[in-house]
């Protein structure tokens, strides 16, 4: 049997991949003061267990007043190293690629957590530095009506303002990560940079697409200079939004950010405002799939794809009509943690259950070779393969 592109290794740059299924950042607003707790832990570790080829740790914030909710994780100081540290040892002990997602909120900061209402949070007491929580953008407009009107950064601050991303790197560098990927989408700070709604500055970092692309840019450019040339770059890009930011736009960024060391586009879409998109399905199984498809064909770029990829002969499917490279899975894998197992089972690959660990593998192993294993026929007739 041929392997499935699936379950083939990859190798970027020097990173080698055990197969092509990443775990999609997921914010999960349990940090404190910026520290992982030991849900953090518990939560990326299971992704590693279950055989994910490259975890990535959810949007982490380059500056204190980049911080979206309470409970964001920090990489804004080193005291932030050690605790990362100890989720990445833990990613690559067993054999997933340790990622981390970098992240500025920009003007969506300083909200409620999505169960708690995803709108304005209002002043918090408990928070010592609640005036550090500076909410920022590129220009003086709010996200929707009520929420912070952020405070235009001026020309004089931008570089700061970058050197934190480049710095926050080579933090994520010392903490043993493989992988970055910078979030540049979703209507944060350099999606808002990018867009001509949100940025309406006359300077040189507004106006024209090509000034409205010089923030992301000079952010990869920073990046590139504190992280190693040996590790792979992400970036993940909203490749069509509500607000005139859309897929022409996106192929003349990615071609600029290949050129700058990014390796790979993950193609997301949204997030710019409040408004609902009207391209969105969000019924249809890998809605975002053409837009990987395209970035990859017309920017010469490797893509990930993500958004409602749940079956393992779908990721498949996307990976052999060359869609995209690799394939991101978020809320399925929140479902099942051993996604990657169980899609290997399905697909036949892994029948010792090598790609997850002894602890449980060796007994799913013997269970397999009674008759018990996950196979959809098994499942199908009730009785043994
Ligand atoms: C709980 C949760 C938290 C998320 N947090 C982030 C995040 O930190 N960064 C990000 O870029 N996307 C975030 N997303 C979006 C996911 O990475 C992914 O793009 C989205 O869920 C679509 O993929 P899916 O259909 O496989 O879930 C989050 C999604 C969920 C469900």
């Amino acid at each position: 049997m041929t392997t499935p592109l699936l379950f083939t290794p990859m190798r970027i740059r020097e990173l080698e991949l055990r197969n092509r299924i990443a775990v999609a950042p997921m914010h999960q607003y349990s940090g404190e003061n910026g520290f992982p707790t030991n849900w953090h832990m518990v939560n990326v570790g299971r992704f590693a267990a279950g055989g994910a080829g490259l975890v990535i740790v959810e949007s982490t914030k380059v500056e204190r007043r980049g911080c979206g909710t309470l409970g964001d994780l920090g990489l804004w100081d080193d005291k932030f190293i050690a605790p990362l540290a100890n989720i990445a040892t833990f990613i690559k002990s067993h054999g997933a690629a340790a990622g981390i997602q970098l992240g500025h909120t920009g003007r969506k900061g300083k909200t409620k957590r999505p169960w708690e209402g995803d709108e304005p949070l209002p002043y918090q007491p408990q928070v010592k530095d609640w005036e550090d929580w500076d909410i920022i953008g590129p220009s003086s407009l709010a996200f929707a009506d009520g929420w912070t009107v952020p405070r235009a950064l001026s020309l004089g601050e931008i570089p700061d303002a970058i050197e934190s991303w480049g710095k926050a790197a080579d933090r994520a560098h010392r903490a043993g990560f493989d992988m970055i990927e910078l979030h540049g989408a979703h209507g944060y700070l350099i999606h808002q940079f990018l867009s001509p709604e949100a940025n309406q500055r006359t300077d040189r970092y507004g106006g024209s697409q090509e000034n409205r692309m010089r923030f992301a840019l000079e952010v990869v450019e920073c990046v590139r200079r504190y992280w190693p040339a040996s590790k792979p770059l992400f970036m993940r890009l909203s490749i069509e939004d509500e607000a005139g930011w859309g897929p022409e736009q996106n192929v003349v960024l990615s071609r600029e950010l290949k050129v700058r060391g990014v390796d790979v586009i993950d193609c997301s879409t949204g997030g710019l405002t409040s408004k609902v998109p009207n391209f969105f399905r969000l019924t249809e199984y890998g809605y975002q799939v053409p837009y990987a498809e395209r970035i990859r064909r017309e920017a010469d770029i490797m893509t990930m794809a993500v958004g409602l990829i749940i079956h393992g002969d779908q990721a498949e499917a996307i990976l052999q009509n060359k869609q995209a490279d690799l394939v991101a899975i978020g809320r399925e894998l929140l479902n099942n943690p051993n996604w990657p197992m169980d899609a290997a089972q399905k697909m036949g690959v892994d029948p010792g259950y090598n790609g997850v660990p002894p602890q449980f593998g060796y007994w799913l192993a013997k269970r397999a070779k009674r008759g018990f294993g996950c196979k959809p026929s098994t499942w199908q007739s009730g009785l043994s393969a």
